[in-house]
């Protein structure tokens, strides 16, 4: 990975990689007409975004968090996380948040590694908000896990 730059305006959102972590089309684009969206680029290609927006109470959320698959375990998601993190502390964010499903033992991983602590569970959320089943590791994802850190 070359740099984190932010998402020109104008310019085509990365798709492919925001359904790798939200499946639904809907949720992104709801959030991605409202967030602000930050890319790591390989040269000239997009290998990785993250996207922000206020939440509630002055914290802020990051809504999408993916890295493509051949570019993964290389510390580019931990480069977007850090960049995430100082962008909401420049925008005067009291805290940031993230939730991943309760199957994501990875991202659990680290989120949990980058300063993030667990702050509580929305019980069926993915059930609730999601038609086709999703399954991660052997295990049904059914609630988010949400995950704070103060800055
Ligand atoms: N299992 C175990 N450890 C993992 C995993 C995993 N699946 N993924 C990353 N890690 C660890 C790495 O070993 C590394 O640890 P280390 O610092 O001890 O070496 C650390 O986490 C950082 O890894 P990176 O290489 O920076 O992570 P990567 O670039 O692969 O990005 C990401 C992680 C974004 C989760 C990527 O795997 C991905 O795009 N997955 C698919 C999409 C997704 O699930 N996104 C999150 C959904 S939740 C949301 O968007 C709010
Ligand atoms: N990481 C990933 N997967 C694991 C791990 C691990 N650390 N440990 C077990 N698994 C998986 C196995 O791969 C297996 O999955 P599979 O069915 O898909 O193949 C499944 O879990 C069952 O594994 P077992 O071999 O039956 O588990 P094991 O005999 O190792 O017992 C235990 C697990 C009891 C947690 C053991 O590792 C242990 O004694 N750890 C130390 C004590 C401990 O932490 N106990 C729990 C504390 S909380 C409490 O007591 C209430």
């Amino acid at each position: 990975m070359d740099r984190i730059r932010l998402l020109h305006a104008g310019e085509q959102p990365p798709y492919e990689l925001l359904l790798l972590a939200d499946p639904s089309k809907t949720l992104v684009d709801a959030y991605l007409s409202s967030g602000t969206v930050l890319v790591a680029e390989l040269g000239a290609e997009v290998v990785g975004v993250v996207v922000l927006q206020p939440s509630h109470e002055g914290m802020m959320e990051i809504m999408n968090i993916a890295v493509a698959e051949s570019e993964q375990g290389k510390g580019v998601g931990k480069a977007l996380l850090a960049a995430a993190i100082r962008t909401a502390r420049e925008q005067g964010a009291k805290a940031l948040e993230i939730g991943t499903g309760n199957s994501s033992i990875g991202q659990l991983y680290l989120y949990q590694k980058s300063g993030f602590r667990i702050v509580g569970i929305d019980l069926d959320f993915f059930t609730r908000n999601y038609e086709e089943p999703i399954v991660e590791n052997g295990i049904a994802c059914r609630d988010m896990l949400r995950l704070r850190m103060e800055l």
